[in-house]
């Protein structure tokens, strides 16, 4: 049997490959960091070629730490920064254009358009998403009218779209010499193209965005073997896994049943709970998505609670404020200080995502004065985090009538042991972090392993599953709704600002 599966986990601001054992633990990590890309205020890019390329150099580089050949690894998993989009040239392999980021908002003005004529929820019956920035739908419609020769290309079946798993697998299995153009249904859930109930494209999307299907991928399970490795990276190695990151995290903390939910702090903080086989529509401003489908098993659907920006506050701190020089200094600073000295941030960088789904939003700091020092922003900045999940967890206690027991958390910021206790107490829940913190990579891991046969099934996967840290609440109610009133006040101000 093949020691180890290989997960590559493409997200927004870098790109792995970590190879995992049969006990679900690391044991070999590469990375590599690619370009953020800002032509306009608001505009965010990736060059997919660099990503490429870095996806290749991280495979070389977590094979070589462990001496591991293509015969060594059973199996590939992809999982990736969801709705990010790319279109290229199947023939040539070259993208059109950058690929248009989750968090671009350019598309505000296509927004404002279906706002008006019919509402941001009208097509939530099908795709369960709002008409938003955010998703890939109105992404690709920009592209085909707004890059020459998209269109031609499409309509002849030469330009071909896909989100960052796609293109990757695209490329692993072949490339201009005849790659697989398949996508998952975690991630075709995200492109507001799809139908939640038949998990196929759907045509009245289609037509309503203008959008010619077959640019579109193949839609397949999250669990299967879509085609084997052709680069000589990993010859022969079958890719076998695809699920979107926040999917994939769902499924490394083992939320298999019902109720389970993890929240991942990265960029942006995604609150994910299984709803197991039923389609929940939400009325709280969650998104409605697919949680995950392992082959011919029936599909599980989710509730999710996206935030734009978490830990992406935490860079702009230090890029473009610069009060801190690295990321992991921005605790310490917090704790210059014993709370927000009266001081909130709203990042609306991108819009408010759930549970406002306000594309005017833009970034407050509310409750300025002259005691507010450097440490009380660095409060605020953390603090803002802990906020925007307990407005997620409001709105997904009352839509799917299930008090959180606990909270699994995961993702960068969980080594930030002020903010996990902050979550905890203003969240007044449990909150428990996994020993693998890595789970966005060892989902995709657990799907590929699945479809090939190095796991068996889901309860070998909840064995892997042990507790690394609790933190347990220790606020008091009166200072609790203080902090949380004094953020619902602050959220208000990051809309209308302008009239
Ligand atoms: O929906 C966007 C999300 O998938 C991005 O995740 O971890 O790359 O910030 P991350």
């Amino acid at each position: 049997m093949s020691k180890y599966i290989a997960a590559i986990d493409q997200g927004t601001t870098s790109t792995r490959c970590i190879l995992f054992n049969h006990q679900g633990k690391i044991v070999s990590v590469g990375q590599k960091e690619h370009e953020q890309i800002y032509p306009h205020p608001g505009w965010v890019e990736h060059n997919p070629t660099e990503i490429w390329k870095n996806t290749l150099e991280v495979i070389a580089v977590a094979r070589i730490n462990v001496s591991a050949t293509a015969s060594d690894i059973a199996a590939i998993g992809i999982t990736n920064q969801r709705e990010t989009t790319v279109v290229w040239n199947r023939r040539t392999g070259k993208p059109y254009y950058n690929a248009l980021v989750w968090q671009d908002t350019r598309t505000t003005d296509l927004v404002a358009r279906f706002e008006k004529e019919g509402g941001l929820n009208q097509f939530r019956d099908i795709t369960g998403l709002p008409v938003s920035t955010y998703f890939s739908g109105l992404k690709l419609k920009w592209l085909l009218e707004n890059v020459d020769g998209i269109r031609e290309d499409a309509e002849k079946g030469e330009a071909i779209f896909g989100n960052m798993d796609t293109f990757l697998i695209w490329h692993l299995t072949g490339g201009v010499q005849g790659g697989i153009h398949v996508t998952d249904v975690t991630n075709a859930s995200r492109t507001q193209l799809m139908n939640l109930h038949t998990l196929q494209w759907d045509r009245k999307m289609l037509s309503v965005y203008n959008i010619p299907e077959n640019m579109l991928p193949e839609i397949k399970s999250s669990s299967e073997v879509y085609g084997n490795v052709t680069n000589e990276i990993l010859p022969g190695v079958p890719v076998a896994g695809d699920l979107g990151d926040q999917h994939a995290a769902l499924v490394g903390q083992t939320c298999f049943h019902p109720g389970m939910a993890k929240n991942t702090y990265g960029t942006g903080c995604f609150l994910v709970m299984n709803t197991g086989n039923e389609l929940k529509t939400s009325e709280n401003g969650l998104l409605t998505t697919i949680a995950y489908k392992f082959g011919n098993e029936p599909v599980q659907y989710a509730l999710e609670g996206s935030v734009a920006i978490t830990g992406a506050l935490v860079q702009w701190v230090r890029d473009n404020l610069g009060i801190i020089k690295q990321s992991s200094e921005i605790e310490q600073l917090a704790q210059t200080v014993n709370d927000n000295g009266g001081a909130y941030f709203v990042p609306a960088f991108s819009g408010l995502y759930a549970p406002y789904w306000r594309n005017d939003a833009r970034g407050v700091i509310a409750g300025l004065t002259r005691y507010v020092n450097k440490g009380h922003i660095a409060r605020a900045v953390l603090e803002a985090t802990a906020y925007q999940t307990l407005d997620v967890v409001k709105a997904m206690e009352q839509d799917s009538g299930i008090k959180l027991a606990s909270l699994r958390v995961d993702g960068g910021m969980v080594s930030n042991q002020l903010l996990m206790q902050f979550q905890s107490d203003i969240l007044n829940t449990q909150v428990v972090s996994p020993a693998v913190a890595e789970t966005t990579a060892l989902g995709a891991a657990y799907a590929a392993g699945l479809a090939v046969g190095y796991w068996q099934n889901t309860e070998e996967l909840t064995r892997n599953w042990t507790i690394a840290h609790t933190w347990n609440p220790d606020m008091d109610e009166e200072s609790r709704n203080r902090f949380y009133g004094g953020w619902q006040k602050a959220v208000t101000k990051s809309y209308d600002w302008m009239e």
